[in-house]
């Protein structure tokens, strides 16, 4: 997605660890009309498909789920990150490792919204291991749901959760995805 990549090229700041900032219009501070078009953009990716669900995890999905969710025209449910050993009720859960920052958690998702009659899509701003997406993919499978596919706004090419989805069949549309960066010159090469 053209207009994307420019933005992350003006505005993305690239880290030490290879990490990329963009902070400015995407996890942070929201450009909500790129969001729109990114929205449209899945939608176009997506032609065709039945989807009934939106299905992120929190935090920083939140927001671009939201805006995909208008243009789907479908709700959106966010998997919550809890520290909890014991959780009570009626939940999906699994956990998610985290490499990036070196810790194990677990998320939940209430059953009461999701079900085997949900067609689910999901959706998150950056993938780079893909370890949150594996846990949300496993509770799909859990509630029964057909997973149609997963919107990524930036992908990591350079990380191996992208290909690993791929690999499994997985319908993934990265939006952007970056395959090296440069600290130094600033350089950003796109796949
Ligand atoms: P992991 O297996 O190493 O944990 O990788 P994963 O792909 O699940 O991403 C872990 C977290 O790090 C995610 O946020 C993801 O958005 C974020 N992330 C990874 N690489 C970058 C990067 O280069 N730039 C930015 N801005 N974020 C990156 P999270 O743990 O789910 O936290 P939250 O921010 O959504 O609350
Ligand atoms: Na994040
Ligand atoms: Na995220």
């Amino acid at each position: 997605m053209q207009i994307l990549k420019d933005r992350i090229r003006k505005d993305g700041k690239i880290r030490e660890g290879n990490v990329l900032k963009v902070d400015s219009f995407l996890n942070h501070q929201m450009d909500v009309s790129l969001f729109r078009e990114i929205g449209k953009e899945f939608k176009r990716r997506f032609e065709g498909e039945e989807i009934t669900k939106i299905l992120t995890i929190e935090a920083s999905g939140i927001g671009i789920a939201c805006v995909v969710a208008e243009v789907f025209n479908v709700p959106v449910v966010f998997a919550k990150k809890t520290q909890t050993k014991n959780i009570a009720g009626d939940v999906y859960t699994t956990q998610v490792e985290s490499y990036t920052h070196g810790r194990i958690y677990d998320i939940i998702v209430s059953r009461e919204f999701l079900g085997p009659d949900d067609k689910v899509l999901l959706i998150d701003d950056f993938m780079a291991n893909g370890k949150a997406m594996e846990g949300l993919i496993q509770i799909v499978k859990d509630s029964g749901a057909q997973l149609v596919g997963a919107g990524i706004v930036i992908e990591k090419g350079f990380q191996p959760g992208g290909d690993a989805l791929r690999d499994q069949g997985v319908h993934l549309e990265s939006l952007a995805i970056v395959e090296s960066m440069d600290e130094k010159t600033g350089e950003i090469v796109f796949r």
